[in-house]
């Protein structure tokens, strides 16, 4: 049997960067009779295991969607809870995430957090800005629309200011502006809890990302579902415009 026309005759190598929109934790709750933070408290338990599987594959970067800008019209209680619980696992898994060489990155608009959640997030990033095995990027009040935005004014201050003129603003020159400078776009983007869109996670960088969207509540998914994941990827044949047979000569 012929092989699916988008399969590679040689696999892909593991993506460099995964991201993952940790959907289902609410659903997950009620299917268990708990309230919607202990779905949270369990989600912070599947994302830690992502970590591990992540730096078992040989993952560069992680990027995790904790906390959208349209998450805050959520209930108080809920808005609330999860920014405890966010300080409350920065503290917890410090020591951790360092002793493995993972680097700390957050990207949001972190003004609009509470102070004690900035600090710790300033203090985690600094201690773990030289550890170069793997890089999480962790997504909090962070929204695709918004990192255009904050990019777009940097760079028209910068036009202002007389530094750059409008025509050095390129693909490049906004790239270096949006939250994920310096790293290179995700391969891979997962979405747990059965839904089939973006809701506005990285909308720049996701331009030729590999999709893969499971039914999984984010809770529940495992090892298992981590490889088949990255299984799934290996097995895209990744043309970036071209042919089949273009990217086929490359390969050979
Ligand atoms: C994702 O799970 C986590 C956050 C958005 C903070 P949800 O809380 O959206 O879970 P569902 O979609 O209601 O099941
Ligand atoms: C996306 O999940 C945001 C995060 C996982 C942090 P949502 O549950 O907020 O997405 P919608 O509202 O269903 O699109
Ligand atoms: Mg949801």
């Amino acid at each position: 049997m012929s092989p699916p026309s988008t399969a590679s005759p040689q696999s892909q190598p593991v993506p460099r960067h995964v991201a993952i929109i940790m959907d289902g934790n609410g659903r997950w709750a009620a299917a268990h009779g708990k309230a919607r933070l202990a779905g949270h408290r369990a989600g912070v338990r599947t994302a830690r295991a992502a970590a591990r599987a992540g730096l078992a594959a040989g993952i560069d970067v992680l990027t995790l969607f904790a906390f959208s800008s349209e998450n805050w019209q959520r209930p108080a209680d809920e808005v609330n809870g999860l920014m405890r619980l966010f300080v409350e696992v920065l503290q917890r898994e410090l020591d951790d995430l360092h002793a493995n060489g993972i680097q700390l990155r957050l990207i949001g608009a972190r003004e609009h957090l509470p102070e004690i959640l900035r600090r710790r997030i300033a203090a985690a990033e600094a201690r773990t800005s030289a550890n170069a095995r793997m890089t999480l990027v962790l997504a909090v009040a962070y929204g695709g629309r918004w990192d255009l935005v904050q990019a777009a004014r940097r760079l028209a201050a910068k036009a202002r200011a007389g530094e750059i003129s409008p025509d050095d603003i390129d693909e490049a020159a906004l790239g270096r502006h949006l939250a994920l400078a310096g790293l290179p776009a995700p391969d891979l983007l997962i979405r747990t809890g059965g839904e089939r869109r973006i809701s506005n996670f990285l909308l720049w960088d996701l331009a030729y990302s590999e999709l893969y969207f499971t039914d999984a509540l984010w809770p529940d998914f495992g090892a298992d579902e981590f490889a088949a994941a990255l299984a799934f990827f290996q097995g895209r044949q990744r043309r970036f415009g071209r042919t089949g047979a273009q990217v086929e000569a490359v390969a050979d």
